[in-house]
């Protein structure tokens, strides 16, 4: 029997997608500097998928790079939701929920927020940057840039925390299932039919709630400690800061205490 090719193949992607729209416009790409690039020069509908086996400027939060050698899973997906800003906001949440639950059938993970899917130990499996476009008409087109680290044998030795799901199991995953679980989840979770109760999976997944958080903000280089309460319907973080103050978080990094054994206070 020919063994099966687990690396990306854009005709084992087609063939096994089963979705509504999102990917059904699938554009792949051997390598491309970053898919957000990839999505600026073709155009796009509602759902449309850019996938690269590798990058050459991969992008993370904050203006940091994103490794993305082959063996990861680099992909955007466009939307263009017909939605009140405050969704569009939490869009990037829903699809983490999403992400979320398609790795979860290859190891148990949960949500790093705001957006960070990593292992039971803490290590950073996944990465998800969104950006934002407006359009003449004031619609929102929301590029939801995901990396997944799945078969990743190596990382920088600068990124403690990156692992991948080949090296945590010990077994290479087959990056089309990864793929296709992804785009169906992620579907699922972005439907505002069920909005609620998808949050309500965000908070119960998400590590960072109830932890003790140092709040680190980019731009001043100040942070803050405090114990994480709640995270609000749209994403953002409520932190009781040591001096009792309440303050809300929708930007800026956050780290959790405890989860990489760090000491933040
Ligand atoms: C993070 O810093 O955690 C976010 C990482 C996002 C990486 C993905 S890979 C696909 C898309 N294209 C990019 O250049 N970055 C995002």
């Amino acid at each position: 029997m020919d063994k099966i090719d687990i690396t990306l193949q854009e005709s084992r992607v087609r063939n096994m997608l089963k979705t509504e729209y999102i990917g059904k416009d699938f554009h792949f790409f051997e390598e491309t500097t970053s898919t957000f690039d990839a999505a600026d020069h073709i155009a796009i509908k509602n759902g449309s998928v850019f996938c690269a086996r590798k990058q050459t400027n991969g992008r993370g939060r904050l203006g940091r790079s994103w490794e993305s050698q082959n063996g990861g899973i680099y992909f955007s997906i466009i939307l263009m939701p017909d939605a009140r800003f405050s969704e569009v906001q939490i869009m990037t949440a829903l699809c983490a929920v999403g992400i979320r639950r398609a790795l979860s059938k290859f190891l148990p993970c949960s949500i790093k927020w705001p957006n960070d899917i990593v292992s039971k130990d803490g290590k950073k499996i996944c990465g998800i940057l969104t950006k934002l476009k407006f359009i003449d008409d004031g619609k929102a087109i929301v590029n939801v840039g995901i990396g997944i680290n799945a078969n990743t044998k190596k990382f920088d030795d600068e990124l403690k925390y990156a692992s991948s799901v080949a090296l945590i199991t010990g077994k290479d995953i087959d990056e089309n299932l990864v793929l296709c679980g992804a785009l169906e989840e992620v579907e699922r979770c972005i439907s505002f039919e069920n909005i609620s109760e998808t949050i309500e999976e965000y908070k119960k997944e998400c590590v960072t709630l109830g932890k003790r958080v140092r709040v680190l903000y980019a731009t001043s280089g100040e942070s803050v400690t405090g114990l994480c309460e709640d995270i609000k319907d749209d994403g953002s973080l409520i932190v009781k800061t040591d001096e009792g103050e309440i303050i809300n978080v929708s930007s800026g990094e956050v780290s959790v205490r405890g989860i990489y054994g760090e000491n933040y206070v």
